[in-house]
């Protein structure tokens, strides 16, 4: 089963130099569906995974907010046009300046899982509104995003306690199940993590008006490094969040407000770059075996970040049905790390490929054009393009 559309694999036919593609109308089918999955809740795309201007806008005028890391992404968003109203700060990171310089822009949603975080938002964002990301295990996920955010459920009671002392408006909870989350019980955990600490904020009269489901939500074309289809059990993950908000609302009641902050679920698999083959060689390892490599114009610094945890799918255009060899795949630059995990297993590549030859990298719309380096080894960052619906 293929999850890209179309009129994106006839922009990547007719690509005829390295470049990444969105799709925006499957972007924002991507959006409309998950408004119809998840009726109410609020939509904010964690931009950090494709801060594209024409993605930004193209979710902005259909409704969408944003999730913003830095007083630069605030000013990216804000240019693409984002209301201030759907847009919070979700990096419970940040010095004194980006605080100050994201109040400054206008915001007044912050993130925060610490009290010297939120003594520094009282003094730099005087009254703004914070809402406190709890810590979840991250198991079941590609990226478990347990350890750098987020604190314990009694934690989470003091920093909003100290935030209502201070002058600041505790508005909310927030959880991040961890990145490519395959499990759904990960979100009934978090959800019953979150009615237990509303539960206690209750108790000491603090009232909260939303919850923040966070990112997490699946790319549905990935393979994992075995090169098996990850088809992750999405159906099952929008029945367990609504069946959690539900319990959320009885406890609460209705007017408690719910925002999703979706990051790869919108992007990953509405993005694939058009590359091409650098080389296929073959070699004698260590061990005397002979080896295939496949060398790609496109690697880990430029495009495929994320090509240690997942293999991205590859279709090699000009070779249909051709005889395959197995071969390690790897990106251009003079640098180990930047190849897919081979301890798993190989990819089955044409046999006949030859230096120049188009390959489409597929499903690595998200964080590609963000974890591009500048330049490494002089390989410049991919430009990116895209299809609006009519021409690209
Ligand atoms: C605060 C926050 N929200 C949302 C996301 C998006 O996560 P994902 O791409 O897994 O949906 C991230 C990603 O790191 C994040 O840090």
């Amino acid at each position: 089963m293929t999850h890209e559309t179309a009129p994106l694999f006839d922009a990547l036919a007719n690509a005829a130099e390295d470049q990444i593609v969105f799709d925006l109308p499957g972007i924002e089918e991507r959006y409309d569906t998950l408004r119809r999955e998840l009726p109410g809740v609020a939509v904010r795309f964690a931009m950090k995974a494709c801060p594209v201007d024409e993605v930004l806008a193209r979710l902005a005028e259909r409704g969408c907010g944003v999730d913003a890391a830095s007083p630069h992404e605030v000013e990216q968003a804000l240019r693409a046009g984002v209301p201030l109203a759907r847009m919070h700060y979700g990096n419970t990171v940040k010095s004194d300046a980006h605080i100050a310089d994201a109040y400054r822009l206008g915001l007044r949603d912050f993130a925060t899982d610490s009290l010297e975080d939120v003594t520094a938002l009282a003094e730099h964002a005087s009254g703004a509104r914070v809402f406190c990301r709890l810590a979840t295990s991250g198991d079941g996920a590609l990226w478990g995003l347990s350890h750098k955010y987020g604190c314990t459920p009694d934690d989470a009671v003091a920093v909003l306690d100290r935030a209502r002392e201070l002058g600041l408006t505790p508005a909310g909870l927030s959880v991040h199940v961890g990145s490519q989350q395959m499990a759904a019980d990960a979100w009934r955990d978090a959800l019953d993590r979150i009615a237990d600490v509303l539960a206690a904020l209750a108790r000491r009269g603090i009232s909260l008006d939303h919850v923040n489901l966070g990112g997490g939500l699946p790319a549905l074309g990935y393979r994992d490094q075995r090169g098996r289809p990850l088809d992750p059990p999405l159906d099952k993950i929008f029945t367990v969040i609504r069946e959690g908000m539900a319990r959320l609302r009885e406890i609460r009641g209705h007017r408690l407000g719910f925002v999703i902050e979706p990051g790869r679920y919108l992007v990953a698999d509405q993005g694939a770059i058009r590359a091409h083959v650098s080389r296929l060689a073959a070699r004698r390892g260590p061990d005397g075996e002979r080896q295939y490599w496949l060398y790609l114009s496109c690697g880990k610094f430029n495009g495929l970040y994320e090509m240690d945890q997942v293999q991205y799918r590859l279709v090699f255009p000009s070779h249909h049905g051709a005889e395959s060899v197995p071969a390690v795949v790897a990106g251009p630059t003079c640098d180990s790390d930047d190849a897919f995990s081979h301890e798993h297993g190989l990819v089955p590549v044409p046999k006949a490929l030859a230096s120049g030859d188009p390959v489409w990298v597929l499903s690595c719309g998200a964080y590609a054009t963000s974890y591009m380096t500048r330049g490494f080894n002089g390989f410049s960052p991919l430009p990116y393009t895209w299809i609006d619906g009519g021409d690209t």
